[in-house]
């Protein structure tokens, strides 16, 4: 087997500033800056017609979580856990949701919670809603704040015409939704929820020009478009103990003309700082145009995609704590960006799925960057896709069946030659997805590699 590769190999820095705890409003702290960030895992069961058994986490997502239990990282994020069964991001998602309550979801979501908090970091759940952005074979009528189509290329996948919710509908579909998902969140073990409102998914489409048209206190004025999620924080708040945890991912800047401009993310940050968030995610991008690339120089030196956004919007933030996601690869970056003042945490995604255990070392000075991953790294879909890949290995076996080697059945993606085998079978996965979105199955076979 040819030795790993990393992006740089010398570590010259000190790496004490990473290994500061971050403060939360509501009195916990993450030990350290590392946050490993929502990846969707689809490790739950599909099976929409018996509620008590769908959306449940299966043993892979527990396996999972065993390795980056045991990566020290200050903060788990899990993947978006949706809150309505009929909403999500991907058959397969793991819900919480009133109507599959029972003793053994909560058992699972306890274990879940135990496996992710084994040595000492706190345990996040991401709760989303997919509105607009819900497969039409999940859903062909989804519910979104407006009646705004998402069109995509048409061969690769397909969403209905959303129906534009009512008030109460808010109320009932949207808002209770997230509460009771905070709720149970609580009461199995987690210590925070992430509210998704970037990206695309439902909340952000309230907070987007592009897909909010509403004339009533949920549109129009930034404050309106923002109500929403404002009501569901204050809602949550009123359900459990002030300690728990409750953050929000939200996009610094959008693509679309009437995209979120960072001049409006900066504004609600304000918003969000007023009321005491415990922490903001600043991401970007939407199903339209994901902002997973560099397209310059500038940003490409720097390594995180968001960097200028998050310098223009951190200013706001005197309590509530900044996480920065997306494109750290190295730890000169990294120290870099929390120095600049840019942020105070860094999130890490794909870069903790070649190697789950890696704030650990970078914490103990043996390494100084990520392994190189030698597919694309410009290409998002490419990568995730690889990313999905290394969970399933992870997810094969628990930390004690790999024999305390957390690194078991994970494909190096540094090494060229893996990458030239994955590509090959990636054609014809690709082929195999496109064929079976537009059979309208929703459940598409898991991309299994070595
Ligand atoms: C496989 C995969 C799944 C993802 N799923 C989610 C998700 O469920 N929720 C979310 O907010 N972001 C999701 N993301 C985006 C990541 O959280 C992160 O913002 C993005 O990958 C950029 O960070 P990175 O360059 O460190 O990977 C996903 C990314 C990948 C690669």
């Amino acid at each position: 087997m040819s030795a790993m590769k990393r992006y740089t190999e010398t570590l010259t820095e000190d790496i004490n500033v990473l290994k500061e705890r971050l403060n939360f409003n509501s009195g916990k702290h993450a030990r350290n800056r590392f946050l490993k960030a929502a990846m969707t895992e689809k490790m739950g069961t599909y099976v929409p017609k018996n509620p008590e058994k769908h959306g449940l986490p299966n043993q892979k997502m527990l396996n999972l979580y065993d390795k980056w239990g045991n990566g020290n990282f200050g903060v788990i994020l899990t993947g978006n856990v949706m809150v309505d069964p009929t909403h999500l991001e991907s058959a397969e998602n793991v819900v919480i949701f009133k109507e599959g309550d029972s003793p053994e979801r909560r058992f699972l979501f306890g274990e879940w919670a135990k496996n992710s908090k084994q040595d000492g970091a706190l345990a996040i759940i991401q709760l989303s809603h997919g509105g607009r952005q819900t497969p039409i074979a999940v859903n062909p009528k989804p519910f979104a704040p407006s009646k705004v189509q998402l069109v995509v290329d048409p061969n690769f996948t397909a969403f209905g015409e959303p129906i534009e919710l009512t008030i109460e509908q808010i109320k009932t579909e949207v808002i209770n939704r997230f509460v009771y998902a905070a709720k149970f969140a609580y009461e199995t073990g987690f210590d925070g929820v992430e509210l998704h409102a970037a990206h695309g998914y439902l909340l952000s489409q309230f907070t987007s020009p592009t897909t909010n048209k509403r004339t009533d206190k949920y549109g129009g004025s930034l404050e309106n478009r923002l109500r929403i999620i404002l009501e569901i924080y204050d809602a949550i708040r009123q359900q459990v103990p002030k300690e728990f945890i409750v953050g929000i991912k939200t996009n610094s800047v959008e693509f679309q003309s009437e995209g979120t401009t960072v001049e409006d993310a900066k504004e609600m940050c304000k918003l969000y700082e007023k009321k005491g968030v415990d922490f903001i995610e600043l991401s970007g991008g939407t199903y339209e145009k994901f902002g997973f690339e560099h397209v310059r120089e500038s940003t490409r030196k720097r390594e995180a995609f968001y960097l200028e956004t998050a310098e223009k919007i951190r200013p706001v933030f005197k309590n509530t704590v900044v996480y920065l996601t997306g494109g750290f690869r190295t730890v000169h970056a990294m120290i870099q960006a929390v120095e600049s003042g840019a942020t105070h945490g860094i999130g890490l995604g794909r870069p903790t799925t070649a190697e789950p255990d890696l704030p650990k070392k970078i914490l103990e000075g043996k390494v100084s960057s990520a392994l190189a991953n030698t597919i694309d790294g410009n290409n998002f879909y490419y990568t995730s896709l690889a990313s999905g890949v290394q969970m399933e290995q992870m997810g094969r076996t628990s930390l004690e069946e790999a024999n305390n080697n957390i690194m078991t059945s994970i494909s190096d993606f540094s090494n060229p030659e893996t990458t030239n085998r994955f590509l090959e079978v990636l054609k014809d996965y690709v082929e195999l997805t496109k064929t079976e979105k537009m059979k309208g199955n929703p459940v598409i076979k898991t991309l299994i590699f070595d």
